[in-house]
């Protein structure tokens, strides 16, 4: 009912070479994970409700009305009340694997200064049970995001050490409650993103930017960025540390971490504009893989900074080098990396923290791949294949999984349902995508899952709704979760003939 015709050409008779030959789910190991992801803010909803405090999201959106038009994540999709319906749309996809974080403002609304929330508890354990019911593997994110506001407020959150005993109290207090059934923990979600938009940029609480614009704060984005990197990384560590010595042999899972993970190719065949890219590369995935892999940060960004990046202690040295089980990698885009060491940067005043690296979609006036909804997201599927084979030569295969991969159509504005729900442009990004994962997993690489972002459209950050990234359109009036043509292909793909609707 309701449901638009599928295009027969994206089963497997039409004109491109992916449609010709449509990737399979044979394609990939026995046992790999198959799933669907979200977070807490973007999906939930019901921001006071059952003793929830305000996060660091909800006071800025309310303060600043972050998202497009002033939206915010008040009511999101209001999974707090729906959460049933969308785990009966995880079974019909047929989706072995659900990604989703906790609130931390919901579970513990006064951090470590306050009681554990019993409500707040409960409504994880509902969602957690009813997927092992399912057969749906519960991939907990701890930390995405959102916070309870009362730690920006008493010491300033990630600029504070502090906010590592916070969160180390935080992921015990799950450990505690759902390691007997969670076997997949991820610490934190893209720390190098927030520690970027937060810290740099100012489009995310606690909003400190470099040159002060709009509403934003000036903060010291020569450093913060690092300083706020550091303390995120120790606190993986130390709660990964933790998870490794008291829960894990008992509780039988894995622990790892997430970063936002961009292909850079570089702009020309210059020698320059070759090490640029490299260098991109470093300074993003080696500023978060390095540390928890092999105990301290990339040379190259030690030589850029010098003491302005943060150190670790021998000791900490010691357990950040043991502290991830597995890569969590969302990937959706590649970019051009162009040196900018010997002239001024285009894209902020303040480049060493990229050192110094401008990125564009664009050469010769040809997009590196097709745009989407989001600034610097391009379709360009071959990056896939290149982030994940150098994640296998730089970290010697350990093992990864694709936390987030997905699409968000160009057009935001006035979009009629029925194109919508028609997206025939988001089957092609995945079957091409999944198909350039294929590669790299008979290149050798240990890749053991891959998660669509996202299960339903949802509340994205600094735009707001009219950004749609789901397999499920929401409607907003009645928060009705629609399949798209894309979560037909899911179910297709993943050999679930029942129909969903
Ligand atoms: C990464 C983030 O983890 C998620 O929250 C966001 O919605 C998607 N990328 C799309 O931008």
């Amino acid at each position: 009912a309701g449901f638009p015709i599928l295009d027969a050409s994206i089963n497997g008779d039409g004109a491109t070479s992916s449609q010709e030959n449509p990737i399979k789910r044979s394609d990939f190991p026995p046992g790999f994970l198959f799933g669907a992801a979200t977070s807490a803010y973007q999906v939930e909803g019901a921001y006071l409700e059952d003793g929830k405090s305000v996060s660091n999201w909800d006071e800025f959106c309310h303060s600043k009305g972050c998202g497009e038009n002033g939206e915010n994540g008040d009511v999101a999709d209001n999974h707090y009340h729906l959460f049933m319906k969308d785990i009966e749309i995880m079974h019909s996809l047929g989706i072995n694997a659900y990604r989703f974080s906790i609130s931390w403002a919901r579970i513990l609304p006064r951090g470590r200064f306050g009681e554990v929330n019993p409500l707040g508890i409960m409504f994880y354990n509902k969602i957690i049970d009813n997927l092992v019911l399912k057969g749906i593997e519960p991939f907990v994110t701890i930390h995405h995001d959102d916070f309870p506001q009362e730690l920006e407020d008493r010491y300033g959150s990630w600029l504070d050490s502090q906010m590592q005993d916070d969160f180390v109290h935080f992921a015990e207090t799950c450990f505690n409650s759902f390691g007997d059934r969670v076997k997949y923990w991820i610490t934190i979600n893209e720390p190098n993103l927030v520690a970027e938009m937060a810290y740099e940029k100012g489009s995310y609480p606690p909003n400190h930017c470099s040159q002060p614009f709009g509403s934003c704060l000036a903060g010291n984005s020569d450093v913060e960025p690092l300083y706020v990197m550091h303390n995120m990384l120790l606190a993986h560590g130390k709660a990964a540390k933790l998870y490794h010595e008291k829960y894990q042999s008992k509780q039988g899972g894995m622990i790892g971490l997430v970063a936002h993970c961009f292909m850079y190719e570089p702009f020309t065949d210059s020698e320059l504009d070759r090490e640029a890219a490299e260098r991109a590369m470093i300074f993003n995935i080696g500023w978060s893989f390095d540390p928890p892999i092999f105990g301290d940060y990339p040379q190259e960004m030690r030589e850029y900074h010098g003491n302005e990046l943060p150190r670790f202690s021998p000791e900490e040295k010691e357990f950040m080098r043991t502290s991830i089980d597995f890569i969590g990698i969302n990937h959706y885009s590649a970019i051009y990396a162009k040196d900018c060491t010997n002239s001024s940067c285009l894209e902020t005043a303040n480049r060493a923290i990229k050192g110094f690296v401008e990125y564009t979609g664009e050469r010769d006036c040809v997009l590196i791949g097709d745009p989407t909804s989001m600034p610097r997201f391009f379709v360009v599927p071959r990056g896939m294949e290149e982030i994940v084979d150098y994640f296998t030569t730089r970290y010697n295969n350990t093992p990864m999984f694709v936390t987030e991969n997905g699409y968000s159509s160009p057009d935001v504005q006035d979009v009629p349902v029925e194109e919508i729900l028609n997206d025939v442009k988001r089957i092609e990004f995945h079957q091409a995508y999944l198909a350039s994962l294929a590669q790299s997993i008979s290149n050798g690489a240990d890749v053991r899952g891959y998660f669509i972002w996202s299960l339903m459209d949802n509340y994205e950050w600094t735009f707001g709704y009219n950004v749609r990234f789901g397999l499920h359109y929401v409607d907003r009036q009645t928060f009705d979760r629609i399949p798209k043509s894309s979560a037909r292909w899911y179910q297709d793909f993943l050999g679930n003939n029942d129909l969903i609707d």
